[in-house]
C-alpha cells in the first residue's frame, strides 16, 4: 500500500492487540462494541492529525495564553449505517462536538453492490471534513459510493477511517477518490469467495448489534 500516499495503515501494537480480542469468534457483543469504540479512539487520534485547528486566548490560573483548538463546527463525523454507528461513540468521547451524519448502504449478498437507502447530512456539510466511518472495507463499493454520495451533496474534505480493510478494497477507493484520506487500523490477506474480508471478524453489523 506504499504506492498510495494518502493510506494511512496503523498497525499499532496497541491496536493489534485489541483486533486479536475483536476477530475472535468466542467475543461477544458488550465487549465486541466496547473494542470497536477503542480502536476508534486510536484511529481518531491518528486521523485527527491534521484536522483545522484555531488559537484561541485561555485565562489560566496563572496568565493569559494562546492555545490551538480544533475549530469549531469543522467536523462531522458519517457512520456508514449499520456497522459504522459502533464507531460514532469513539470520536465523540475525544472529540464530542463532531456532528453526525448517516448514510444508509447495505450490500445485496449476490451482486455484492452497495445499496443506499438513507441519507441525512448536517448542515453545511460542504464547508466541514467528512470522516466516513465504516469498520469494514471490503470491495470497497459501499465506501466509494457512500463518497460518491457526498461528493454530489458539495462536500470536498473527506477521510475514510475503517478499522479492518482488504488490500482488493483499498486500492479501489484509493484509485477512484486519490484526494479522500483513509486511515485503516489493519491490512488484512483478501476476500473470500463472498466478499468477506479473511481472515477478517465475519459480519461487522451482526456482531455490534446481535443480529445472528
Ligand atoms: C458491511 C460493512 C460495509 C460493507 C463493506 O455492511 O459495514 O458497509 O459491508 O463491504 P464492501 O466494501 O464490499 O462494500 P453490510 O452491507 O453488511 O451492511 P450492515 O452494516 O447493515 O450489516
Ligand atoms: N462486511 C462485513 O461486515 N464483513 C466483511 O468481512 C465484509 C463486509
Amino acid at each position: 500500500m506504499k504506492k498510495f500516499k494518502n493510506v494511512t495503515i496503523l498497525d499499532h501494537p496497541l491496536i493489534n492487540h485489541k483486533i486479536a480480542i475483536l476477530r475472535s469468534v468466542d467475543t461477544h457483543t458488550k465487549d465486541f462494541r466496547e473494542l470497536v469504540e477503542e480502536i476508534t479512539m486510536l484511529l481518531t487520534y491518528e486521523a485527527f492529525k491534521d484536522v483545522p485547528t484555531q488559537v484561541v486566548e485561555v485565562q489560566t490560573p496563572l496568565e493569559k495564553c494562546k492555545q490551538e483548538m480544533v475549530s469549531e463546527n469543522s467536523i462531522a463525523v458519517i457512520p456508514v449505517l449499520r456497522a459504522g454507528l459502533g464507531m460514532v461513540s469513539g470520536v465523540h468521547t475525544l472529540f464530542p462536538t463532531a456532528k453526525v451524519g448517516h448514510i444508509g448502504m447495505y450490500r445485496d449478498e449476490e451482486t455484492l453492490q452497495p445499496q443506499e437507502y438513507y441519507c441525512k447530512l448536517p448542515d453545511g456539510i460542504e464547508k466541514k471534513r467528512a470522516i466516513v466511518l465504516d469498520p469494514m472495507l471490503a470491495t470497497g463499493g459501499s465506501a466509494c459510493a457512500a463518497i460518491n454520495l457526498l461528493k454530489s451533496k458539495g462536500c470536498r474534505d473527506i477521510h475514510q477511517m475503517s478499522i479492518i480493510a482488504a488490500p482488493e478494497g483499498v486500492e479501489r477507493l484509493a484509485t477512484e477518490h486519490p484526494d479522500v484520506r483513509i486511515f485503516v487500523a489493519v491490512l488484512d490477506r483478501g476476500l473470500n469467495e463472498n466478499g468477506y474480508i479473511v481472515p477478517g471478524l465475519g459480519d461487522a453489523g451482526d456482531r455490534l448489534f446481535g443480529t445472528k
